[in-house]
């Protein structure tokens, strides 16, 4: 009773991007399991998060968008307002990485990992925030930086990601403030190396590089970041605003 009263999203409506896999599908189903309407906005199928959730008594559909396309962000937005009635809380979660040295990487790859990580975050909060503020609601807006926003990852060269996510972490800050008056908070989640399709995709050379400098000895599970998303979305976050939560098994410490 008192974690319900605590950290339980029963009547939130969540928007989670990205949910179709990886991390937003994890992390959706466990919103999904402390409450809330969960709508997942996606580039492509999302349809086996939606089972998921649905297949443990959870509500979830999607809306099919692609983050940097602002005006499909503003219909999706429309549209789930008009079918859940609001929206309390975003999981700014879709993002992409290449792993290329900064000669070798061509400006097209630079753009579209920007374009994605950074503007496709500041759309989705930027069209929530403007509904959110006009509709005077109190809301949570969570953000998906990375540890990588302020180390430099070794020994894959990804300068493209590590700058994307930099600018997640004080985009976060920035809005934290701007609409403070408006009672939305703004936070930003940063996890260190987590096993995901993303990862999967990594040559197994560079994974064996990375453990032993984790001091946890290995990766995290998705399932590992689910407290941490519904702490930042409950209200018992209420004066967390702003703030950079890194759930990386101490690798920024050392
Ligand atoms: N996996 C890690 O080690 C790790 C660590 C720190 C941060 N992150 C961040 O977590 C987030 C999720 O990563 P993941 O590992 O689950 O990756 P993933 O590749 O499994 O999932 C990313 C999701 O984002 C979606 N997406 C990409 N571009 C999109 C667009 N333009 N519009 C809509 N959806 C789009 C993809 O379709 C996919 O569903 C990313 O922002 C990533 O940078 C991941």
């Amino acid at each position: 009773m008192f974690v319900e009263e605590m950290f339980g999203l029963t009547g939130k409506v969540a928007v989670v991007t990205g949910g179709g896999r990886g991390i937003g599908q994890v992390v959706a189903t466990g919103l999904a399991k402390a409450g809330a309407e969960v709508v997942i906005f996606a580039r492509s199928d999302a349809s086996k998060t939606v089972e998921l959730i649905e297949s443990e008594g959870g509500k979830a559909y999607q809306v099919r968008v692609d983050v940097t396309k602002e005006e499909e962000v503003d219909l999706a937005v429309k549209e789930t307002v008009k079918r859940s009635g609001k929206i309390d809380i975003v999981f700014n979660n879709a993002g992409i990485c290449i792993h290329k040295g900064t000669v070798e990487a061509s400006i097209a790859e630079w753009k579209e990992v920007l374009n994605t990580n950074l503007t496709g975050i500041y759309i989705v909060a930027r069209s929530i925030g403007r509904y959110m503020i006009e509709n005077k609601i109190k809301g949570s807006i969570i953000n998906m930086g990375s540890m990588s926003g302020g180390i430099v990852n070794i020994p894959q060269w990804q300068a493209s990601y590590n700058a994307s996510k930099a600018g997640v972490i004080h985009l976060s800050k920035s809005l934290a403030v701007e609409w403070v008056d408006y009672g939305i908070r703004v936070n930003c989640l940063s996890p260190g190396y987590i096993g995901t399709p993303m990862s999967a995709d990594t040559p197994q050379e560079l994974k064996d590089a990375w453990i032993p400098l984790i001091p946890a000895h290995r990766m995290g599970t998705p399932e590992e970041l689910i407290g941490a998303v519904i702490y930042l979305a409950s209200d018992s976050s209420g004066y967390t605003n702003g703030c950079d939560l890194i759930v990386d098994g101490a690798y920024t410490c050392v």
